[in-house]
């Protein structure tokens, strides 16, 4: 019900516009809503560990565990379940199958592809996401293939766009649906287009980590993967500064020029700047990736009592929408499905 505001006359502003009158009630706030968040908008990351029954937590991801694949059979049907549109695997590998070359990446009974094969026999239609890159295989922790030059280490770019064609087709091989090079390397979009077109796998689509940033937020997915301590020196020759934005649309431009049909944003809320650049210019599907460092700094600052986790978690997400981002890859995605399902 309407009542008239009992001001002073001598207090009374004469304003044309009185913006809160739109956030006056909830069905008002409801109604002028821009943005909203989804199950539809959400890729769930999952981390692999060798096992049975086996669920190792991640220590500064509180809530999120390595699962062994019978695990991971249960996390999908939670997804199916919640109606999460696609799920995504990152193996931690054991120390003895880790070789300069990554050799495992293209073992066709590897981690990744015995999840991929278990899961799309019970679930086949939740969509399955292969990050292709070497480092949870290569015992240098380096997403490439490299040579030691005086002391230094050189990534090689053509030599490891052969060896990530290679994983690519051993995930498409064990049923990926989407294929997400994660590596950084230029030129690995159209191999791997051109390569899974030549074996018939027309339909498996590629999403492109287009323009990924050489952050201090993986931290923790690298302690997740057993990569960290082992990785020598840092990702800065192939990964992006933090510093650029144009550089991020011409990586993003290549990707799309090379067969993407999707491309990402890694970090996510760092980034939004990128994100919203990015789908202004080529209004491609546009993905943001909340990353691991991200997860762990809502994530400790709830478990301190110092933010509202939930309150956060859904902040940042309706963030990444209202910079134009499609969707989402989130260690947060059971629960934000959990919640937007209670409604
Ligand atoms: C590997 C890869 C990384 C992440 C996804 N794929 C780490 C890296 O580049 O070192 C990070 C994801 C996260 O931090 O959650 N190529």
């Amino acid at each position: 019900m309407n009542k008239p505001s009992h001001i002073a006359e001598s207090h009374r502003l004469d304003l044309a516009h009185r913006p809160r009158r739109n956030r006056k009630s909830e069905w008002a706030r409801r109604l002028v809503s821009e943005n909203v968040v989804t199950t539809n908008d959400l890729i769930w990351p999952l981390f692999l560990i060798e096992g049975a029954k086996t669920r190792v937590p991640v220590a500064a991801m509180p809530g999120v565990d390595r699962l062994s694949v019978d695990e991971a059979l249960r996390e999908a049907e939670r997804a199916v379940k919640l109606g999460i549109p696609a799920i995504a695997f990152f193996p931690s590998t054991e120390a003895h199958l880790k070789d300069e070359h990554g050799t495992e990446a293209y073992n066709e009974g590897n981690l990744v592809c015995r999840a991929c094969r278990a899961i799309k026999a019970e679930f086949p239609d939740l969509g399955l996401v292969t990050d292709v890159a070497l480092d949870p295989y290569t015992s240098h922790g380096h997403d490439g293939l490299v040579r030691e030059r005086g002391g230094d280490l050189d990534i090689l770019n053509d030599e490891s766009v052969a060896a990530l064609v290679r994983q690519a087709l051993n995930q498409a091989r064990a049923g990926a649906d989407v294929i997400a090079p994660s590596d950084m390397m230029d030129g690995r979009v159209a191999a791997i287009r051109a390569a899974l077109d030549a074996e018939g796998f027309l339909d498996v689509q590629i999403l492109a980590y287009a323009a990924k940033y050489a952050s201090a937020f993986y931290g923790p997915f690298r302690d997740a993967l057993g990569s960290k301590g082992a990785l020598k020196g840092d990702k800065r020759t192939y990964q992006m500064d933090p510093a650029n934005s144009d550089e991020a649309l011409r990586e993003v431009a290549l990707d799309l020029e090379e067969g993407a049909d999707m491309v990402m944003v890694k970090p996510g809320m760092p980034y939004l700047d990128i994100i919203r650049r990015v789908k202004d210019e080529f209004g491609f599907p546009t993905f943001a990736y909340q990353v691991s460092g991200e997860y762990a700094m809502i994530m400790a600052a709830a478990l301190n009592g110092w933010i509202d986790g939930d309150k956060a978690m859904m902040e940042s997400l309706i963030a990444f929408k209202r910079a134009g981002a499609d969707g989402v890859l989130t260690y947060f995605a059971p629960r934000v499905a959990e919640k937007i399902k209670k409604g």
